[in-house]
């Protein structure tokens, strides 16, 4: 099984270029296989979430062309069949699928879809704004068949701002008669690209990126061409690296407004940056001062990033604290940081508190889920010696070349 070896301690400059949005990417594509015509999407980034989508659509017999980092999409010739259990588990982002052929066919077989278990992730509110809109939803274990004679809008109240509820309620409807209208949507920037997409194909949905969206159902949607936008949690990611590491490093091909919550806590902390339109230059300190953080929903801290940032607030002096409200099980990564040298307690699973600074140790660690391995990756570039991090799946599902990215900047860091 493949692992990543990283040699601790090297500054890193020059220029790091932000792919695009996974959780953008892995919306767009489903949402995709509405047009009645054929689709090109942009900047798509090259990381195996795409590859796992593109399973998919291979097997609902849409024809996919996936040339550098755009792909094109003809589903002409789509077929309405149940997606096979492990290709739904592979994934959180195939239930989009189910969506979008609920949309597209008022029919839909599915799986219960994966993703990291970072909590217990209920699609109750999904299957809610289904009924909503008309269809029944039999349970079966854990396969779903959603049918309807007719989707028709309806207003749909989510419990929480869920990305998913929100994508998934608007590709269901799109194509409903009537109008719907979503409240307490979530006002994630990856929303707006979605319904960006949807609009420039002919859909009519107002509101993206506040927390009421209304959508006007459309008979036909028409070619389009569409780009993802910057990965927010990759660029963070980066900042983070930067901020612990960097000797005038650029993370370039971002849009700041998007982690405007992390770059103000870094700056709270002591961290010099300077912020461009579309770039951030960073250039590590010796010393910074602990700061807290709670995850919200956006524009508040992202849950995605907190477990990146923790490794940067060991290396800062004094009690720092971090509060995790989304998800249930997301310091999985603690367990490892303190073996190398960390001092953090996490109470009820809920809160951490990390005492610093304290210099860490290269070890051979484990990456428990996608951002909880990215966080022991800026661990070990921070680690003295060497560490081996194993179960690197999880970090290759959401972070595009990231070792050919860091290496360019000065890392010691290979893929075994
Ligand atoms: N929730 C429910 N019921 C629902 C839906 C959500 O209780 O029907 C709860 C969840 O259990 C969770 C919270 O609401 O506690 C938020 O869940 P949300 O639906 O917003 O998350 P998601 O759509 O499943 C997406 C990203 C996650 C990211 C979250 C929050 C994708 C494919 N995934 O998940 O990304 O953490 O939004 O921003 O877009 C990652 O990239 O590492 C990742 C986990």
């Amino acid at each position: 099984m493949a692992k990543i070896k990283i040699e601790g301690k090297h500054k890193l400059s020059g220029e790091i270029c932000i792919s695009g949005a996974k959780n953008s990417a892995v919306a767009l594509i489903p949402a995709a296989i509405l047009c009645d015509e054929i689709v090109k999407i942009s900047n798509i980034p090259n990381i195996s979430d795409i590859d796992s989508l593109e399973e998919i659509l291979v097997y609902l017999n849409t024809k996919i062309e996936r040339t550098n980092d755009t792909v094109t999409i003809d589903s002409s010739k789509i077929e309405n069949k149940e997606i096979p259990e492990e290709m739904s588990q592979k994934l959180r982002a195939s239930y989009y699928f189910m969506a979008s052929l609920l949309g597209k066919f008022k029919h839909v077989e599915m799986y219960f879809p994966g993703g990291c278990t970072i909590g217990e992730r209920p699609i109750d509110q999904t299957l809610k704004a289904y009924r909503s809109l008309g269809a029944t939803v039999t349970i079966e274990d854990n396969r779903y068949i959603v049918d309807a004679k007719e989707l028709k809008g309806s207003k749909i109240y989510l419990d929480m701002p869920s990305v998913g509820a929100t994508i998934n309620t608007i590709l269901a409807s799109v194509k409903a008669k009537g109008k719907t209208i979503i409240e307490n949507a979530a006002k994630e920037p990856e929303i707006v690209n979605v319904a960006t997409f949807l609009n420039t194909m002919g859909a009519k949905i107002k509101g993206a990126g506040t927390n009421v969206i209304t959508i006007m159902g459309v008979d036909y949607l028409h070619k389009s061409f569409h780009e993802v936008i910057p990965d927010r949690i990759e660029a963070g990611t980066y900042v983070i690296i930067g901020s612990l590491l960097g000797e005038n490093l650029t993370i370039n091909k971002l849009i700041p407004s998007h982690i405007e919550a992390l770059t103000s806590k870094l700056i709270e902390a002591g961290v010099n940056m300077t912020i461009g339109d579309d770039y951030i230059t960073i250039s590590a300190a010796d010393n910074y001062k602990a700061v807290d953080i709670k995850t919200l929903p956006y524009p508040g801290f992202p849950t995605d990033l907190q477990q990146p940032f923790i490794p940067f607030l060991t290396q800062c002096r004094g009690i720092s604290t971090v509060e995790e409200t989304i998800y249930e099980n997301r310091f999985q990564n603690i367990y490892d940081t303190n073996r190398m040298g960390a001092n953090i307690i996490v109470k009820n699973n809920r809160i951490a508190k990390i005492k610093g600074a304290t210099p860490l140790q290269g070890k051979n660690v484990t990456a428990t889920d996608l951002r909880g391995g990215a966080s022991m990756l800026i661990c070990a570039l921070i680690a003295d010696g060497t560490t081996t991090i194993d179960n690197i799946k999880y970090i290759l599902r959401g972070y595009d070349n990231i070792c050919e990215k860091l290496s360019k900047v000065g890392a010691k860091i290979e893929l075994i």
